[in-house]
């Protein structure tokens, strides 16, 4: 069983904390805690990389969930850590907006970019905010954005499994959402 400590502790969202891996460098663990809502995020994602996602073998704009693991604060699921080209994790595009290292116009820039490798792999996203969107700096001045949760199908019967069109424009709605509040 691996021990997780606070001192690991990289971010806590809505439903999960996630920790380093205390032994691999390059790995996540994400926990749940917030178990009120019924739908768990990391079986969502789990299960949709690992069925649905057919680009899952290529160089794809999102952290992949690797493994199930148990630990000392409950059954985590192991993901790809997103860092930059100096191995600090990379931060959050809110905090990056939040503390003027980037300007919006260059955010709306890159989000465009994302919205269209989604549309191109078809990786169908369910929740494209601020928090949930890496900037990964592959150097000290270059960025490419990564989703880091938030992807799967929300709805038992999913579009994307019928339709190539309407998922495009359903992958389209979901990230323009996060337009309005960059
Ligand atoms: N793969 C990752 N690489 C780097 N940081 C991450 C990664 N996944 C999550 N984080 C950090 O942890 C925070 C919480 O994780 P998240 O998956 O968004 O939880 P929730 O599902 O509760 O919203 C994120 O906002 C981000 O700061
Ligand atoms: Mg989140």
């Amino acid at each position: 069983m691996l021990a997780l400590t606070d001192d690991l502790l990289i971010g806590k969202g809505t439903e999960r904390e996630c920790y380093r891996h205390p032994t691999a460098t390059n790995q996540c663990i994400k926990i749940r805690w917030n178990k009120q809502r019924k739908a768990n995020e990391s079986v969502r994602e789990y299960l949709y990389f690992k069925y649905f996602c057919k680009s899952r073998l290529l160089d794809i704009p999102i952290a992949k969930p690797l493994n199930w693991v148990e630990t000392n604060r409950g059954k985590g699921l192991i993901y790809e850590l997103i860092t930059d080209y100096d191995q600090q994790i990379s931060r959050s595009l809110k905090y990056m907006l939040e503390n003027d290292l980037i300007t919006r116009d260059l955010a709306a820039e890159k989000l465009v970019q994302l919205r269209e490798q989604l549309i191109h792999h078809n990786i169908a996203v369910t929740d494209v905010t601020k928090q949930n969107v890496a900037c990964q700096f592959i150097t000290p001045t270059e960025f490419r954005l990564v989703l880091i949760d938030g992807y799967g199908f929300s709805n038992f019967l999913p579009v994307a499994l019928f339709s190539q069109r309407l998922s495009r424009k359903q992958i389209e709605r979901r990230v323009n959402r996060c337009f309005k509040y960059l």
